[in-house]
């Protein structure tokens, strides 16, 4: 299997990235970034600019493509900043994969995407969901995690103290409100990439929970 994966230097995508190298099914990951990423085996990683998408790469023709992409308000600084990454930049991605044959697609959302939210975050990740299905992938899958639990490389306090009360409530919770575990969402998406079913498919919070 050939995989795109772009957002392979975020939490998630880092846990994808290794899930990826260690699965024999894998071929070849390609994995453009805004940032050089270390050499390791079968990964090419190509710095891009997302504004300015290399349109005739040869390589976004692969069995599959997977977007952990995401920002945040505050490492955004506004909704504008925050939509063009986590709708623009993701929308760009898939629409190039499927100009060029890539015939599965798998989105890391997240819990509570809905195009009518109150909520701009829920919002943008439900209109990216809803304009998505609209491309005509022959497979797509939505993978909704909630609050997603790993090393983090930056600082976030409020996620961090709800992880930590997560984490202590943990086994007393429902499913759908535990912490998703960033490896447990990147074998998820590793394995819609696999099997690219056909249709769309949604795995949500509880199917990722600890
Ligand atoms: N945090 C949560 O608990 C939570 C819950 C539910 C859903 N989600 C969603 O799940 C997805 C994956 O989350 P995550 O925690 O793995 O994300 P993350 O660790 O913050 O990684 C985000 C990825 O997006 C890239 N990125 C961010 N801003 C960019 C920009 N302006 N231009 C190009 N690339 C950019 C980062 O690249 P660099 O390494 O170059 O910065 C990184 O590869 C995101 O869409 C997020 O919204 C998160």
């Amino acid at each position: 299997m050939k995989l795109v994966i772009v957002g392979a230097s975020g939490l998630v995508g880092r846990n994808l990235l290794d899930l990826a190298i260690a699965d024999p099914r894998v071929e070849s990951i390609v994995a453009p970034g805004r940032r050089p990423q270390p050499e390791r085996r079968k990964l090419h990683a190509p710095v891009v600019d997302f504004d300015d998408l290399p349109l005739g790469a040869s390589w976004w023709a692969a069995d599959a493509a997977v977007c952990t992409l995401g920002t945040t308000m505050r490492a955004a600084g506004s909704q504008a900043a925050f939509r063009r990454v986590d709708y623009d930049y993701a929308m760009s991605v898939a629409a190039l994969a499927h100009q060029h044959g890539t015939p599965a697609f798998v989105l890391n959302s997240s819990v509570g995407a809905n195009p009518a939210s109150w909520f701009f975050y829920n919002r943008v990740k439900g209109e990216v969901e809803r304009d998505l299905a609209e491309i005509g992938f022959p497979s797509l899958t939505i993978v909704r995690p909630g609050l997603i639990g790993g090393d983090r490389n930056d600082v976030r306090t409020a996620e961090h103290l709800t992880l930590a009360v997560l984490k202590g409530l943990g086994p007393f919770l429902p499913k759908a409100v535990r912490i998703n575990p960033a490896g447990r969402i990147a074998r998820a998406i590793l394995e819609a990439a696999a099997a690219s079913l056909p249709g769309v498919r949604m795995i949500r919070s509880a199917e990722l929970a600890a």
